[in-house]
């Protein structure tokens, strides 16, 4: 195995961050090939914490090239702001490249963010108003300003100022203040000073390192439920999390993707509006919530909380390519009776095992469980599957069992160290 891509398979925040910058120590290569700075990817180890955004998880190692390819939307202020909060704390010898074809997000796409969910009211996406639904708007109008032209000055210029030209009628007709040109290039052109010597054919440099045997992974941001096709519609985000789509965001040959990682947590969480069957209210949605942690790292919103759901679980992997599966935040289950996981579900009294295409049916279709006896023991020094309580075992394996994809590792906590690979990636 050479490369692999690591997908969220639930609603994102599964732990992708922890999974990757595990993976990345032996990688040569970490690639963010969609989404932008509505991730946020924490990661832990050596007793720090850092929340990353828009920056691939490699940034860690000077010796791994971390590509941020043509997929991604790039908000270059707040990305030149994350980096320097890196270097800050000591990340200063890394290696980094933007592609020339990634498209930039600017203010007016996060205002336009914010209006839009004020429009939509009661049917509001729940979004992070990093403006990112707007950006790739933009760049499907093809009004959008790509990073190859926009660290240039002469070409940053003149597109500045006839998309502006557009973006200013549209902010009008929506009743939104306006941007000045003169004062927009004049910060944002500081911006594409310094990140011009990260710009340059990610495409090209992807395919000479997989040629030579690099090991590459490719970082998915979200998650394949929020997936703009095939996501829970039209509560997802504006981009494609799965494995298909790393070819096209990275501009690689399809054949090159063989192995996807779909990671997910214990339970489920999802952050934001929209349809969520086995949704938990009350005490133990507290308990996990607390002991998961589970507020939103960008948006710091709490998230909602349910039983683990396989019929989600299998939709991403048949949607996604996913052939293992990385459970995550494992030990937040200890101390819970009895545990359910949904199997199916009932839509108007029709067993189904797949995720409805409409939200009209989705919001109705009711879980169906089975249950598994809990356990109580603290698993957090857990170092191999055998040390785990049996009920835990059974737990892992009647995932397995339901998802038809082998858990090729399991997480019991934070830490870099709390990692058990069952299976072993990029040998
Ligand atoms: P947007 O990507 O900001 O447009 O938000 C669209 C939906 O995707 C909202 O429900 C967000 O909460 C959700 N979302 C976007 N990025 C993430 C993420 O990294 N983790 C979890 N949810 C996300």
């Amino acid at each position: 195995m050479k490369t692999l891509v690591v997908v969220g398979s639930q609603w994102g925040d599964e732990g992708k961050g922890k999974v990757t910058d595990y993976l990345a120590q032996k990688a040569d290569v970490v690639v963010r090939s969609q989404g932008g700075n509505n991730a946020g990817h924490t990661i832990l180890f050596g007793g720090n914490k850092f929340a990353l955004r828009s920056i691939p998880s490699g940034i860690f190692n000077p010796n791994i090239k971390n590509v941020m390819a043509n997929g991604m939307v790039i908000h270059p202020k707040q990305m030149l702001e994350e980096l320097h909060g890196l270097e800050a704390r000591g990340i200063r010898e890394y290696q980094l490249f933007i592609s020339n074809r990634a498209h930039i997000v600017l203010p007016y796409h996060e205002a336009l963010d914010g209006a839009f969910e004020t429009f939509k009211g009661d049917h509001k996406i729940g979004t992070t108003k990093r403006g990112i639904g707007p950006a790739y708007a933009d760049k499907a109008n093809r009004i959008g300003i790509r990073m190859g032209d926009f660290v240039e000055e002469h070409t940053l210029k003149e597109l500045l100022k006839e998309t502006l030209n557009i973006k200013n009628r549209e902010l009008q007709m929506l009743g939104l203040p306006q941007y000045d040109f003169h004062e927009l290039y004049t910060e944002y052109s500081v911006y594409a000073k310094e990140l011009k010597k990260f710009v340059c054919d990610t495409s090209l440099l992807l395919e000479e390192e997989i040629e030579k045997g690099s090991k590459v992974l490719f970082e998915g941001a979200q998650g394949v439920m929020l997936c703009l096709d095939h996501g829970t519609y039209p509560y997802v985000t504006s981009s494609s999390p799965t494995g298909a789509s790393v070819p096209l965001n990275a501009g690689i040959a399809p054949r090159y993707i063989t192995d996807v990682l779909g990671v997910c947590k214990a339970y489920t969480t999802r952050v934001g509006e929209g349809p969520f069957p086995t949704e938990l209210n009350g005490d133990l949605a507290n308990y996990i919530r607390e002991r998961g942690h589970e507020y939103g790292t960008v948006t710091q919103r709490p998230r909602r909380v349910g039983y683990l759901d396989c019929v989600a679980l299998n939709y991403a992997r048949r949607v996604s390519g996913i052939n293992h599966l990385a459970l995550m935040l494992f030990d937040v289950l200890s101390g819970i009776k009895t545990l359910k996981i949904c199997y199916a579900y009932d839509l108007d009294g029709e067993i189904i095992y797949t995720i409805p295409s409409t939200t009209y049916d989705y919001s109705r279709v009711k879980p169906l469980y089975i249950e598994l006896p809990g356990w109580d023991e603290d698993i957090t020094s857990v170092t191999s599957f055998e040390d785990l309580p049996e009920n835990a075992k059974a737990y892992i394996r009647k995932i397995e069992e339901l998802t038809k994809s082998k858990v090729s590792l399991f997480s019991v906590g934070p830490d870099r160290t709390q990692t058990i690979e069952l299976e072993e990636f990029f040998k």
